[in-house]
């Protein structure tokens, strides 16, 4: 995701620009533009931060300008530089666009373009958008800009917020919206946008949210009008009155960043899957694997080098990829390859997985993998990040920057990039039959709904918070792919609760962790109805036998656990591969909730930082 910021009124705009992207700068931040008209325009933009951007305008008188658009961007096409940067603008110098969102469809359309004779200067989705909106205006010069961006969104697949300004009609803003957020404030004669309302919530608490399909033309003239752009029809304008303030903006009124990024799970399983799967019929589509197939083919080891939760997503990749493509796998501490000469064939692919791309450790581990001539093959959220620039191709997983230290849509959107790729190598290389493919992409498809499900039941696992909330250890257990799981929660709750918590295989118990179990130790179960429940049911028995508190993780509709636990979650039911991924929700939920009732610094825990850029 990005900010963007628009303004159309009777003021100066550009200080408002300025610090509206400020405040949307927690929406990523790898550089950032602005274009503002007076009677000739004014177009400036940069790699790097909004700070960095307003020191290379200091110098420029800008008091004229009362209509513009800004944007900080989180890179999705085309690494972050100061080309690829928004406002983008056509060809023909006209029109200017800030865009947040994925243009599913940019490619055959920049295809189309180019051979009418246009020209990027981007590698971006973006780019192709605006340039397909002055197409739409030059095949019917009687459009004005409102109808051209209208009738050029409905041939465009994907998400977008986006701001556009045409030279030709110079008292008039458009936005519209489908996939990702945008805000009006209203203000007498003045118009400002925003991603959320944080950029404008000083100047007025009346506010307009688009809902999908919706476009509005903000005119100095004729005010603002409002349409469905598929149908065309006028819609009613529901003007809210805000209560919040700047603060709960940027959380999107969630007390901290860890549980906004815990909500906006659904939609960042949607990001990451767009443009990724399809169905009728069912199908995965992975460029990169398509692109380096002959490498996946012939390749006899995968290696995963990775950090912390990444490490742990990357335990949950081994089952998927030998479950389904049959293909070994190792799965290493970046920390500890690095150091330990390691062995690496020729076919050997290696597996760099990092939400912020930048792990010294995993750096390192990717560098040396390199030098042994591996191919490597990288798993990152960062767009352009280092770990991303190092690696001979890879894929993004899309979850929008997260900014809690404690990772949690990251986990999730790893784990789901995970799974799509080992389904379509094992397809590929027909290791799995087409119903088990086609079963698996339902599944895929289906998790977003059932994680919202999950999220439903949220305050249940905030009493269930409480009432562990003083222990002063756990113990996490799971068995087969519920095992990173166990380790991920565990490693939720110390990083943020500070309570000491350790994951193990639930078979473990007997070689040792049962000695720890008494009233004052509760255990969190991994207990879906998948894989060996049987063996689970007696690991929760001897618990029990033990004196030990049992909180469980169950499928919807199990009876047999819930009897026997003193707490349990559910978990709706699902497709075996997809069970692990909704595991994890609970256990994040419950980390939170803990931290929470101690008043932990839950957003940036005590010794910790976001991105571990040393040794
Ligand atoms: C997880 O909640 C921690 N923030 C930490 O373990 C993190 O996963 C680890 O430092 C790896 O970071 P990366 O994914 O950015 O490489
Ligand atoms: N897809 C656009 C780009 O890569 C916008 C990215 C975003 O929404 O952050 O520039």
């Amino acid at each position: 995701m990005c900010g963007i910021v628009g303004y159309i009124g009777e003021q100066s705009t550009k200080d408002f620009i300025i610090d509206g992207l400020k405040k949307l700068e927690y929406r990523g931040y790898d550089s950032a533009g602005v274009f503002l008209f007076d009677s000739k325009g004014y177009l400036k933009k940069c790699k790097g931060k909004v700070a960095d951007l307003e020191k290379k305008m200091d110098d420029d008188n800008l008091s004229s300008c009362t209509i513009g658009m800004g944007h900080t961007r989180w890179a999705t096409h085309g690494i972050p530089n100061t080309k690829n940067s928004h406002p983008h603008v056509s060809n023909n110098g006209k029109i200017f666009i800030v865009h947040n969102g994925i243009i599913e469809n940019y490619a055959s359309i920049k295809q189309i373009l180019i051979e009418k004779g246009y020209t990027f200067q981007s590698e971006t989705d973006t780019e192709v958008l605006v340039n397909l909106i002055e197409e739409v205006k030059k095949s019917n010069p009687e459009l004005k800009i409102g109808k051209a961006t209208q009738i050029a969104l409905n041939q465009v697949v994907g998400a977008f917020a986006i701001v556009v300004f045409d030279k030709d009609s110079p008292n008039e803003l458009v936005v519209a919206k489908l996939g990702s957020p945008l805000a009006i404030g209203l203000k007498g004669k003045d118009f400002f946008v925003g991603s959320d309302p944080s950029p404008f919530i000083k100047e007025t608490n009346r506010c307009l949210y688009l809902n999908d399909y919706e476009l509005a033309i903000l005119s100095r003239k004729k005010g603002l009008t409002l349409r469905d752009f598929r149908t065309n029809r006028v819609k009613d304008q529901k003007i809210e009155k805000l209560k919040l303030q700047i603060e709960q903006v940027e959380k999107g009124g969630f007390k901290h960043f860890m549980l906004k990024e815990i909500f906006e799970q659904p939609k960042c399983i949607n990001d990451s899957l767009r443009g990724r799967i399809f169905s009728n019929p069912a199908k995965i589509k992975i460029s990169s694997v398509e692109e380096y197939w002959e490498k996946f083919k012939k390749s006899n080891r995968l290696i995963f080098i990775s950090c912390g939760t990444s490490w742990h997503a990357s335990l949950l990749g081994e089952y998927y990829f030998e479950e389904l493509a049959r293909i070994p796998v190792e799965v290493e501490y970046a920390s500890e390859f690095r150091y330990r000469n390691p062995i690496i064939y020729k076919d050997d692919i290696v597996i760099p997985v990092s939400q912020s791309g930048e792990t010294a450790d995993t750096i390192a581990a990717l560098k040396l993998a390199k030098e042994m001539s591996a191919f490597i093959y990288g798993i990152c959220n960062v767009v352009g990040s280092s770990i991303a620039r190092e690696t001979h191709t890879g894929i993004y997983t899309h979850a929008g920057p997260e900014i809690g230290v404690a990772s949690t849509k990251a986990f999730t959107c790893q784990a789901v990039t995970m799974l799509i790729i080992a389904t379509e190598i094992g397809y590929k290389l027909k290791k799995i039959t087409k119903s088990k493919y086609s079963e698996i992409i339902d599944g895929v498809q289906n998790l977003s709904d059932n994680v919202k499900k999950i999220l439903k039941k949220s305050n249940k696992v905030e009493e269930i918070a409480k009432k562990y909330s003083k222990s002063k250890n756990f113990l996490y257990l799971g068995r087969g792919y519920n095992f990173p799981v166990a380790l991920e929660g565990a490693l939720k709750l110390k990083e943020i609760s500070y309570i000491h918590a350790e994951g193990y295989p639930a078979a473990e118990m007997k070689h040792g962790p049962i000695a720890l179990i008494d009233k004052n130790m509760p255990v969190v179960v991994v207990a879906t109805k998948k894989g060996n429940y049987k063996k689970i049911v007696s690991n929760v028995m001897e618990i029990k036998a033990r004196g030990g508190k049992v909180i469980s993780i169950v499928t919807e509709g199990d009876k047999e656990i819930k009897k026997i636990s003193d707490d349990f979650i559910e978990i709706p039911e699902c497709h075996e591969l997809i069970s692990p991924i909704l595991a994890n929700i609970p256990l994040q939920l419950l980390s939170y909730y803990i931290a929470d009732f101690k008043g932990c610094s839950i957003d940036q825990p005590r010794n910790l930082a976001k991105s571990v850029t040393v040794e």
